[in-house]
């Protein structure tokens, strides 16, 4: 269906490759810059994937000016004040991301600061509030999930308030994001599973929200079949080289595809366990992915339907009945969720993910009043909230 009005924009640049990184110093002297700091986790550090991008600077006269491996799971506004102080003293005049979301949005979440020459980020909480162009950013993602490196969105965590904030805008989209695929050979199979639910999330709730269009629909078709012919190779051989790149690649062009027409009812509770709970943010998706489409069948029938294709390939969509291809596409998934379960654990109940029964209130109270509701196809009241926690809890 071809919207009366839509807008689709994803300036940024993608280098794609198994050596890809090996362009990181002429992408940075193509923005201007000299003296980048890296920002990652102790994690992604740990795996050696920092000395990769340190020895793709060894033929350059690129200096790194400081190397900050502090961040923690789903960013910290704290954290972000912190970074502010080593990017400043350092002299760095640009960032580079090497990690996973967490990483990516700290990242953003200090060149909100910095460009605003601010001390707080807390100020620029919400939608478009930033106004200035940002400071050279290139994102190296290390996970196969959030395409935070194509997204206008930050989703940092405010530890005192127990919620996630939301920081949106055009400025935050990154200059470059690199795809190389010795950054994501490391990935555990567990956050290989769950982050690959969290990119087959963004696709799909982009195809079903109110503000899909039909360049959003082209970015989320090709993401959702790639996440289906290289999901599961890429939990069983973590090494699959072709697999993990191809992995990559449909989380970014899942990320193009949210980024632009938004997501739902998944993202809302996930984003509000998260907080509550400190679930993961793709163990959430995975969880709540089938119980969201359930939820939206009335109304989004014929987008779920439309699913099947590339969830099942051609010959399963054209042997299902019409009818019968929203609940199948619902049925596929499930089976994808029960499959990473066995080959990697990753949970299939709240209550398996460490959620107790009694926080379910303070979830459902804390999604409704999240931003990705406005644009799921059905309204959601508290009711209907709790009710689908309650489904998801065991
Ligand atoms: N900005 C956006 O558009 C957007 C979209 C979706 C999610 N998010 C946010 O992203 C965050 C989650 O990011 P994530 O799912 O990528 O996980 P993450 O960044 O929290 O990483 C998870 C763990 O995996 C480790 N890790 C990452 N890459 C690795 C590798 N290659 N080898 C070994 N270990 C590795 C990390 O050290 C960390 O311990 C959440 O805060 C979520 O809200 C943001
Ligand atoms: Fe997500």
């Amino acid at each position: 269906m071809l919207p009366d009005y839509y807008e689709f924009y994803n300036p940024v640049k993608i280098v794609s490759g198994h050596k890809a990184l090996e362009n990181l110093p002429y992408e940075l002297d193509q923005l201007g810059a000299k003296r980048p700091i890296i920002v990652t986790d102790k994690g992604v550090s740990g795996a050696g994937l920092v000395d990769i991008v340190k020895n793709a600077f060894a033929d350059s006269d690129m200096i790194i000016g400081a190397i900050f491996d502090n961040t923690p799971p789903d960013s910290s506004i704290d954290t972000v004040n912190e970074l502010v102080k080593v990017y400043r003293s350092n002299d760095c005049d640009s960032i580079v991301a090497v990690g996973g979301g967490s990483v990516i949005d700290t990242a953003k979440g200090l060149n909100i600061v910095i460009t605003e020459d601010a001390d707080d980020l807390a100020k620029f909480m919400g939608a478009e509030m930033l106004k200035k162009p940002m400071k050279p950013l290139i994102v190296i993602p290390t996970t196969s999930g959030t395409g935070s490196e194509v997204t206008l969105a930050a989703v940092i965590n405010n530890p005192e308030k127990k919620m996630k904030m939301p920081f949106t805008s055009y400025h935050l989209l990154p200059k470059v994001a690199i795809l190389d695929t010795r950054m994501t050979l490391t990935m555990p199979p567990k956050i290989t599973a769950a982050t690959g639910m969290d990119a087959l999330t963004h696709a799909v709730e982009a195809f079903i929200c109110d503000q899909k269009n039909p360049v959003s629909d082209a970015h989320a078709m090709v993401a959702i079949s790639m996440i289906r012919d290289n999901l599961v190779k890429a939990v069983k051989d973590r090494k699959d080289k072709k697999a993990r790149l191809a992995m990559s690649n449909a989380s970014c062009l899942a990320g193009a595809a949210f980024s632009n027409s938004m997501v739902g009812i998944v993202h809302a509770l996930g984003h509000a366990t998260g907080g509550v709970c400190h679930v993961p943010h793709g163990v959430a998706m995975s969880i709540f992915l089938p119980f969201g489409l359930e939820y939206n069948i009335d109304a989004s029938r014929e987008y779920i339907s439309e699913l099947l294709f590339p969830l099942g390939g051609a010959e399963i969509y054209a042997a299902t009945p019409k009818d019968k291809r929203a609940e199948k596409s619902i049925e596929l998934i499930r089976n994808l969720q029960k499959e990473l379960h066995s080959l990697s654990g990753l949970p299939m109940t709240l209550k398996e993910a460490g959620v107790e029964k009694s926080q379910l209130e303070e979830i459902a109270k804390t999604a409704i009043n999240d931003g990705s509701l406005i644009y799921n196809p059905l309204d959601v009241n508290v009711d209907e909230a709790l009710a689908v926690l309650k489904k998801a809890y065991e």
